[in-house]
């Protein structure tokens, strides 16, 4: 299949054109490089052997967008393009609303105008808020988000679901990640955090890499195993694997249909550490902190329909998932 990926030289983005190229599709990546580089490009060839064709083209920008469809046939759009830090949604919202509901708008009327069919979408568990009981299940719905940066992927949710209802022929999977890590085996491409990251196994990273000097572990009295909070953590390359499937998916059904990505398994924060310490061979210091507030304690994912509808089942382990992450962060100060 011929298909675009926008957001193609981030991070979920160029593992999934890595294992579609793979797989023979025509990969065609369009990205304005707020978060990426454009030396992904030369990651991916080395790889996989081919070098996507490359737009540096803006979602905001309809004219750029309408171009690109137009000088293209595709059959197909994965949608990861967007901004996804939750802090920084809180404090500019307006931004991160213009960005991932209007631009996407503008990708989903360009996909209208030029009769393209099938979408991906990047959506996240954060839509289930904190209303339900884990495992999370799809048939739950949409909660409470907490933030503008869940509320964009509960709406783009929304927007697709009423587009493909207004238009039977369409097809969308609104793939629902958990938390994806990890990079691939190569150490060539990963997840580049900018400033002072967010997430756990990037700020692991730093502290093994001597960039930081200690984890701080955001609070250890949740009703969980260790008190620290748990979450189901999904090996980058799996995701990307399911994407292949899901797109595969999107081209032979018509609808739209909600996808959990996990593994189905949780693990605590003292866990991620410990297996991250197993990979990298040394302690990793961290201190208890107070909880960070917006957190919830346990967050997993129900897996069944991943693997009824698609045949997707993730492969990778926490450790498996730790040692590529030291291999990339390693790779990356040399
Ligand atoms: P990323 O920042 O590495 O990749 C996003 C890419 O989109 C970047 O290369 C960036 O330059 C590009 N981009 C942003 N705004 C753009 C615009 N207006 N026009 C063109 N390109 C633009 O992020 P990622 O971790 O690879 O996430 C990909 C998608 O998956 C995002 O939509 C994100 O919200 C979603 N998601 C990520 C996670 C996660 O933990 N990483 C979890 C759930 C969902
Ligand atoms: N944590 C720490 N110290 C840190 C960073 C995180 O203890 O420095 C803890 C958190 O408190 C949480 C766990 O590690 O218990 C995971 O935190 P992350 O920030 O890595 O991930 P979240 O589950 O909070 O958030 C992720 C994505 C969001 C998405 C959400 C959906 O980053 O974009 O999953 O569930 F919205």
């Amino acid at each position: 299949m011929k298909i675009l990926v926008t957001g193609g030289t981030g991070y979920i983005g160029s593992h999934t054109c890595v294992e579609l190229i793979q797989k023979g599709h025509e990969v065609i990546i369009l990205d304005n490089l707020y978060n990426s580089s454009i030396d992904v490009l030369d990651k991916i060839e080395t790889i996989t052997g081919v070098r996507p064709k490359f737009y540096k083209t803006d979602i905001l920008d309809k004219e750029g967008l309408d171009k690109v469809f137009a000088e293209n046939d595709f059959e197909a759009v994965i949608h990861f393009a967007g901004y996804k830090a939750v802090g920084e949604s809180v404090a500019i919202p307006l931004t991160y609303y213009e960005n991932n509901i209007a631009g996407s708008i503008n990708l989903y009327q360009m996909m209208k105008k030029y009769k393209v069919r099938n979408l991906v979408f990047s959506s996240s568990a954060t839509v289930y808020g904190d209303d339900f009981e884990v495992p999370f299940k799809e048939e739950y719905g949409l909660g409470t988000t907490t933030n503008p940066y869940g509320t964009t992927k509960k709406m783009n949710e929304m927007i697709i679901t009423d587009m493909n209802k207004a238009e039977p022929e369409n097809s969308g999977v609104l793939l629902r990640y958990f938390n994806p890590i990890g990079a691939h085996e190569s150490g060539l491409i990963g997840e580049i955090p900018n400033g002072i990251p967010n997430n756990l196994v990037p700020y692991i990273a730093q502290v093994a890499a001597g960039q930081r000097d200690f984890l701080r572990v955001w609070g250890n009295d949740y009703d969980t195993v260790d008190g620290t909070g748990v979450r189901d953590y999904i090996h980058v390359v799996d995701l990307a694997k399911a994407h292949v499937k899901a797109i595969e998916y999107a081209a032979t059904h018509k609808g739209t249909e909600v996808i959990n990505i996990g593994t189905g398994k949780g693990y605590s924060v003292l866990q991620v550490l410990h297996a991250y310490e197993k990979a990298c061979g040394y302690p990793i210091p961290y201190k208890i902190m107070e909880r960070r507030p917006g957190d919830i304690a346990t967050c997993y994912a129900d897996t069944a329909k991943a693997e009824k509808l698609l045949g997707f089942k993730a492969q990778y382990d926490i450790d498996k998932m730790c040692e590529d992450s030291y291999r990339f962060t390693r790779k990356l100060k040399m």
